[in-house]
């Protein structure tokens, strides 16, 4: 298959708009910009279309898709049952990177919700993302447009880089502002709860949910037989091939130092002591930079062909906690305490 680049520049982009939501409209799949990573989307009516989906990432059956909608009635349209709290964040977080895991519609296609009685939506801000959606008249089912089990994809190159011939068009939009995916919370069940740290933290949110709990799965590995509340917490993720190690404290030049066939991930402020090949994926208390750049530097990691990547931990606050969830996933788990 040929993969359509879809420029949206402005003398293309309402032609480039129209070719995606036909393709959509017709089956097909696209990868789209989004604020947070690109998406690779598909008729969330269409269960055909997001067979497709799971085919070109390789994305393991179980693990269920996000929801974009453009506006409030077609949240109405995806989801039943929903409590009067989900339009209170709605009014406050979207369109933005916040998803909300309520019970799902009848009409949404059985593989978005991966045989759960439930549905993930949220509402994009990215004005590429909202169009779409808005001309195609419909919502879109999207995981983050990466190979099962690579780097989400934060430039349409990365997208290409994953799914060149795999999938119909890429729109070919900027780099993403935040850089990793967005805050899952699931608003059923007894107590709300966050299934995935992102760019709206959870210190923002508990003033809206003062009840708000961190599920387990956030930073802790999940045991066989433990049950995922959100499956795609219990996969290993976002690897690069280098054998990954997460390093908590603050002696982290030192320990780089003394190692060999290796390459640090580091903060601004040590690079320049750092004597073995590294990568700087931004300021220490500039959390929003490490977010945006994190998943690019784990895409170079390689490069280096060495044995083991050493990855300075982020602090565990604020947008901190979506990069160090992400980061501790890359390293499997292995974290090294200083
Ligand atoms: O920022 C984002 O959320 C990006 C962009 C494209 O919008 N999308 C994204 O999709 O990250 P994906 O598929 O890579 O991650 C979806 C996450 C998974 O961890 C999945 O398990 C969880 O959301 N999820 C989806 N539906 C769920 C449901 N019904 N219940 C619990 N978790 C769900
Ligand atoms: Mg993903």
């Amino acid at each position: 298959m040929k993969t359509l680049r879809l420029n949206v520049a402005k003398s293309e982009y309402d032609k480039s708009i129209n070719t995606a939501a036909e393709i959509l409209k017709n089956g097909g799949v696209v990868g789209m910009p989004t604020e947070t990573v690109y998406g690779l989307a598909a008729s969330a009516y269409d269960d055909n279309a997001i067979k497709k989906v799971f085919v070109a990432k390789g994305r393991p059956q179980d693990n269920p898709l996000i929801v974009h909608i453009c506006d409030l009635g077609m949240l109405n349209e995806v989801a039943d049952d929903i409590p009067e709290i989900a339009y209170t964040l709605a009014e406050k977080f979207w369109p933005g990177a916040l998803t909300m895991v309520l019970n799902r519609s009848e009409k949404i296609a059985d593989s978005v919700s991966a045989g759960l009685t439930t549905v993930a939506v949220r509402m994009p801000s990215n004005p590429v993302a909202l169009d779409v959606i808005k001309v195609s008249g419909l919502p879109l089912a999207a995981p983050s447009a990466n190979l099962s089990g690579k780097p989400s994809p934060t430039t349409a190159n990365h997208v290409l880089n994953d799914l060149e011939g795999k999938i119909d068009a890429v729109l070919m939009g900027d780099d993403c502002d935040f850089g990793v995916e967005s805050t899952v919370i699931t608003l059923v069940g007894q107590t709300p709860m966050l299934l995935r740290p992102g760019a709206v933290t959870y210190e923002q949110l508990l003033k809206v949910l003062p009840n708000l709990e961190i599920s387990d799965a956030v930073l802790n590995e999940l045991k066989v037989g433990d049950k995922a509340e959100s499956p795609g917490m219990k996969y290993k993720h976002y690897a690069p091939k280098t054998t990954a190690f997460l390093v908590e404290g603050e002696n982290f030049t030192d320990f780089v130092n003394t190692k060999q066939n290796a390459v640090a991930v580091c903060f601004e402020e040590e690079a320049s002591d750092i004597k073995i090949p590294k990568l700087i994926y931004g300021s220490k208390n500039d959390t929003l930079t490490l977010a945006h750049s994190c998943f690019s530097v784990l895409r170079e990691v390689d490069k280096f062909g060495a044995e083991n990547v050493f990855i300075h931990a982020p602090e565990k606050q604020g947008v901190g906690l979506a990069v160090y969830n992400r980061l501790i996933r890359a390293a499997a788990f292995k974290v090294i305490k200083l």
